[in-house]
């Protein structure tokens, strides 16, 4: 049983169609008090992120994201009646659900504290939804989409936040269906050499792949052009993930530029679930939500979309009478006055002997003092001295998004920072 199912004592299927407000506190308590006691140990989810964890912004229906993943959910109700849709709010999992079971090797980065999020050696905040793929397979669920809250440590800049949204869909063909769809037409151009140059799942057939390839090409071609408009031109190429063979990524030229937007493939064969039948093929697909909103509603800011301002939330709110209408689908946000932004610079002495610095580290210390006050950090210098001693430089820039900061305000945040890293980073001297 996996720690998620276990939890509340329900199949995770289950679990993830009741409504989630009791199981979300659960949570979020959960989260709060197991980093704190992992603190020192393993642990690494800092106050900051557990905050998000509670905050549901997909059940938020003052949220872009809520509006996006209803779009997605009526656009599958359409055109593909035999998919589940399912929301999981619930993003702890297993280290074995996040990589192991995935198929991630030992030595990928993404398995290091340095990028992702681990409440102690078991169990972490999932970097992905593709964590929770198995186990819905497992129950039976041959086809569904999924959508939920993902967590990576990462750069601060008005496009990255370490929590974001992720849709992700499957669709399992057994062997009668492989079998069934041998007179398939013929595959986009393109296509065929994409699949040709790779690897296919152990014991598949080219011809099966083929199938599979085509119809996933088909349905992410469709899911794009309800989003980005019928005419929106497309590219794929090839690309790599771990648990996928072949695979390939999709972008959209809009608003004048190439938008990476999902990444896709055959589902490796030790990926599928014991249960499902022997011979199966399934597609697989995960795209990023806040992306999407933000190109699609020109949102020039990921901190905003954990905006409680009144002035964002009246943007988004439902109109109305409910007609969610194609122009309010597509409605541009308006920027309520852009504050002032003020910048304050942190030099330090780095000894890599004492330990290697890891910049996720200086990352989520600022921002667990000035959390979403932080509009980006910026290394805007670094060189070795006459001594040998390596320095950095970083540009901190904080910015509301709702109020003016003040220099006061601002020096505080600056000066606890200061301290922080001064008390909590092995091997760093600030100058
Ligand atoms: N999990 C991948 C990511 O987060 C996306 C993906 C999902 C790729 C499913 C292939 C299949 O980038």
């Amino acid at each position: 049983m996996t720690w998620a199912a276990g939890l509340c004592g329900r199949s995770i299927v289950e679990r993830m169609q009741r409504p989630t407000v009791r199981l979300a506190s659960t949570i979020a308590s959960t989260v709060a008090c197991t980093a704190a006691q992992a603190a020192g140990r393993r642990g690494n989810v800092t106050d900051a992120i557990a905050a998000k964890v509670s905050r549901k912004l997909l059940n938020d229906p003052c949220s872009p994201l809520h509006h996006l993943w209803a779009q997605v959910k009526a656009h599958f109700a359409a055109h593909h009646p035999a998919f589940a849709h399912f929301q999981d709010d619930q993003p702890v999992v297993t280290v074995r659900q996040n990589f192991d079971e995935l198929l991630f090797p030992a030595d990928h980065p993404g398995r290091s504290a340095h990028d992702s999020y681990f409440l102690d050696e078991q169990r972490m905040l999932r970097t992905h939804m593709t964590a929770n793929e198995r186990a819905i397979m497992a129950e039976g669920v041959r086809r569904f989409i999924v959508a939920g809250d993902v967590y990576r440590r990462d750069a601060i800049d008005c496009t990255h936040m370490p929590v974001f949204h992720q849709l992700e869909g499957v669709s399992i063909f057994t062997p009668d269906e492989l079998a069934a769809g041998t007179q398939q037409p013929p595959l986009p151009e393109g296509l065929e050499e994409l699949i040709a140059g790779q690897e296919v799942p152990a014991g598949a057939s080219r011809d099966a792949v083929r199938l599979v390839m085509g119809d996933l090409h088909g349905t992410l071609s469709r899911l794009m052009a309800a989003l980005f408009g019928e005419a929106v031109p497309m590219r794929w190429s090839a690309t790599t993930f771990p648990f996928t063979t072949p695979s390939m990524e999709a972008e959209v030229f809009y608003n004048g530029q190439w938008l990476e937007v999902v990444g896709s493939g055959v589902l490796r064969a030790p990926i599928l679930p014991p249960s499902v039948p022997a011979g199966s093929l399934a597609w697989a697909f995960g795209m990023g939500l806040e992306r999407v909103a933000m190109v699609l509603h020109a949102i020039p800011d990921i901190r905003l979309f954990w905006s409680q301002d009144a002035r964002w939330r009246a943007q988004f709110a439902p109109p109305s009478g409910g007609a969610h209408g194609r122009a309010w689908e597509r409605r541009r946000f308006v920027p309520f006055s852009k504050y002032p932004p003020i910048g304050r610079d942190v030099s330090f002495y780095v000894d890599e002997a004492v330990a290697a610095f890891a910049e996720n580290d200086l990352f989520d210390l600022i921002r667990s003092h000035a959390d979403d006050l932080v509009e980006s950090v910026e290394k805007i210098d670094e060189f070795v001295d006459g001594r040998g001693r390596s320095s950095r430089c970083y540009r901190i820039t904080f910015r509301s998004m709702d109020k003016t900061l003040t220099d006061a305000q601002v020096n505080a945040i600056q000066d606890a920072i200061r301290a922080s890293i001064a008390s909590s980073l092995p091997g760093v001297t600030l100058r």
